[in-house]
């Protein structure tokens, strides 16, 4: 199944369905893929993803294209998770003022959701994607058969905002390449007429993001989309407090629970003074607000603006 998306500025991207083939790539094409896959054909493998979304991942993959003369029509193809893509897609977005490039996601979560839309990203000073750009791949290459043996709950809490945000429908196809197709297609929708981020569409997707991005950098060992099922429950709870309007907590828990994500995030509210410093270092805030999307039930989703303080008494709160 071939489907063209198009995105602003010209750029289009193929989302296909399928197993990966080399040849099917211009020999020259450079391949960066996680170390975890063993392929067995030429290719730089980079192990830990997300601990290198860093400069110092730019540097390593960098090097590598300039060891293998790439140049302004060299592609690259990205084979891994969330993590990976982001990083190589951010590569392809400098090195030489662009490259054409290539994702191939081979976790449910980069399928649904870090694959399609062209976010591109890379961490620094503690600070989640501070640098990154749009600027989507060429082709997307899902193939479904990498899940087989790993933990899909994170990629569901993607997929569960943006059902929650987005849809009165919170239904997870049993299928896999039918939950991914509903996702990638509810994602489209979502950014077709925000690419950018300019007009606020495309925010409804930042859905727990400024609580989960801190809590991924309070506690490295949770996963992105562990961290996501913490934040939306996080900002939903805050919502209720701020404006003592029941939003529906059971529906979403009960959601979220499904699917194997664990709900209680109390032990991440401890530290307040560096949860907020995170949260404050947020691209959504200003030096003294802060914004969520949340929703009151599924698809009736609407922003949320508050301060550092609001998050002070609201953790109080819970503690008490
Ligand atoms: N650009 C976007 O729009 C966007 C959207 C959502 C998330 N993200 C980013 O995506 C990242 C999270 O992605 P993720 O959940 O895929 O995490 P990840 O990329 O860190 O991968 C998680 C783990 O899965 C392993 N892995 C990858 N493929 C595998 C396979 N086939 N079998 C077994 N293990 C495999 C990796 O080695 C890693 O240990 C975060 O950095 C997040 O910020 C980006």
């Amino acid at each position: 199944m071939y489907k063209t998306i198009h995105c602003q500025r010209d750029f289009k991207t193929l989302v296909d369905f399928g197993q990966f083939n080399r040849d099917s790539y211009p020999p020259e094409t450079l391949i960066i893929a996680d170390a975890i896959l063993g392929l067995d054909f030429p290719h730089l493998a980079l192990d830990a993803p997300e601990s290198l979304k860093s400069w110092h991942g730019v540097g390593l993959i960098t090097d590598y294209l300039i060891q293998h003369q790439a140049h302004r029509s060299t592609q690259l193809i990205a084979i891994g998770g969330g993590a990976l893509l982001d990083l190589v897609g951010f590569i392809a977005s400098i090195y030489m003022r662009g490259l054409n490039w290539h994702a191939v996601p081979t976790t449910l979560l980069a399928m649904v959701d870090a694959s399609v839309g062209g976010k591109t990203a890379i961490n620094h000073n503690n600070i989640k994607n501070l640098f990154g750009s749009f600027y989507p791949p060429s082709s997307i290459l899902i193939d479904t058969s990498h899940l087989a043996n790993q933990n899909l709950s994170g990629g569901k809490a993607e997929v569960i905002k943006m059902l929650w945000t987005s849809s009165d429908d919170l239904t997870l196809p049993p299928d896999l390449d039918d939950l991914v197709k509903l996702a990638i297609t509810l994602k489209l929708k979502i950014i077709d007429h925000d690419w950018t981020e300019a007009t606020g569409n495309r925010a409804t997707l930042n859905a727990g993001h400024t609580f989960g991005h801190a809590f991924e950098r309070l506690d490295p060992s949770l996963s992105h989309g562990q961290a996501i099922a913490y934040g939306l429950l996080a900002e939903h709870d805050l919502a209720e407090f701020l404006t003592h309007k029941n939003h529906n907590r059971q529906i979403l828990e009960k959601n979220l629970a499904q699917q194997g994500l664990q709900i209680n995030y109390a032990y991440l509210l401890t530290d307040l003074d560096a949860l907020i410093d995170l949260m404050l270092k947020d691209k959504k805030a200003t030096k003294t607000t802060l914004r969520s999307t949340v929703a009151r039930s599924p698809g009736d989703s609407y922003r949320l603006t508050y301060t550092p303080d609001d998050v002070r008494r609201f953790a109080l709160s819970q503690s008490l």
